[in-house]
């Protein structure tokens, strides 16, 4: 690998920092652009940083005018479908105005492959389980219409300019690379797994579950957890992949369902702390149950997820946060 040249944009953030961490380690040289909103700079794992803005078209547009690169990968964007709900103007101007942005500059600077942090939000409430490709996509937050926007601008730069593209739909990111010094710090953080975490740890005071009344076997919601270096080494195989194919659109989970209560379970088991959560009234826009078919990107990217044991992640989250109960210093 060591005759690729990319450029992670988002590589100061959660996913992203994973995806530099796994791509330097296998020999790609790995460029970072971040205007560290909401990334930190001690996550960044790469040959060089660029502090840049893709709100800013000029920014973008002068570096990728001075540098080449073989594939960008775009992780950048506001990832929180609550927010995305109460104030969209957020959503649509940095999901899609920004990354039309980062479209321009790579159609006129002759930058053809792209990999796109897309979402399981595409596909709105499931009509069939575990949801494949050829689920109908149907949004039911802004944040889930950004992505299908970005999704759809990807498909017609392809048609007419010829940018090749791998939107990579993740189901639940989870996990860490505590032993690198990465993990997972979202202010503030919407995701279970870390918030379950912080509690056994006593980092935070109440643990929260929204909604025990949903139609699962519990009766809280189900997801479909898929650890970031999986996510990172799914990304790797969809560059190549790009290589030869012009359009893939593929989702990534481990096709294994578990509630919200199974987490909270793990995590007591694991840290030995007996975690009783209170139960709060079901959030807008989540659906009972997300769980991905990925025999598509089984078959494509000759990928499978090996990493994603929920004890696993539950065990590597705690140490990360054992270690570092502020989170990341900068
Ligand atoms: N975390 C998940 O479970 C999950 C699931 C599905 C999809 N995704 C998608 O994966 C991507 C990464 O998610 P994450 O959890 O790592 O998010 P994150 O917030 O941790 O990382 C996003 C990074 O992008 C940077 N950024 C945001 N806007 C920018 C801009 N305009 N210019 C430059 N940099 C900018 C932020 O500073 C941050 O470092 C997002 O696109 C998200 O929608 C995440």
């Amino acid at each position: 690998m060591s005759d690729r040249r990319i450029l992670v944009i988002g590589g100061a953030g959660y996913v992203g920092s994973h995806f530099c961490l796994h791509a330097r380690d296998i020999g790609i040289d790995v460029g970072v652009m971040d205007n560290l909103s909401k990334g930190h700079r001690s996550a960044l794992r790469c040959s060089h940083f660029i502090e840049a803005d893709l709100n800013s078209f000029q920014e973008i547009y002068e570096h990728l005018s001075s540098q080449t690169y073989d594939t960008i990968f775009h992780f950048a964007a506001n990832a929180l479908v609550s927010e995305s709900v109460a104030n969209p103007s957020i959503y649509y101007s940095n999901n899609i105005i920004a990354a039309y942005n980062l479209l321009e500059a790579m159609r006129l600077t002759r930058h053809d492959q792209i990999v796109f942090s897309s979402s399981c939000a595409v596909y709105g409430y499931p009509v069939t389980l575990p949801i494949s490709e050829t689920h109908p996509r149907n949004p039911i937050s802004p944040y889930g219409r950004t992505k299908l926007a970005m999704e759809w601008m990807l498909e017609d730069y392809h048609r007419a300019y010829g940018i090749k593209s791998a939107s990579l739909r993740y189901f639940n990111a989870a996990g860490c690379e505590p032993s690198s010094g990465l993990g997972e710090d979202h202010n503030p953080e919407s995701h279970l797994i870390p918030n379950v975490v912080k509690a056994a740890l006593k980092q935070t005071e109440e643990l929260v579950i929204f909604g025990n009344d949903y139609p699962t076997h519990d009766g809280t919601c189900i997801r479909d957890y898929i650890h970031v270096t999986d996510l990172a080494t799914a990304h790797v195989s969809a560059m190549q992949k790009l290589e030869i194919a012009g359009l893939v659109q593929l989702n990534l989970g481990t096709g294994v369902g578990v509630s919200n209560l199974e987490i909270v379970k793990a995590v007591s088991q694991v840290s030995g702390v007996n975690l009783l959560p209170r139960y709060a009234s079901r959030r807008a826009g989540d659906p009972s149950e997300l769980v991905a078919d990925s025999s598509l990107a089984h078959k494509m990217l000759a990928w499978k997820p090996c990493r994603s044991n929920i004890k696993s992640i539950v065990n590597e989250v705690i140490e990360w946060f054992s270690n570092n109960p502020d989170g990341y210093m900068d």
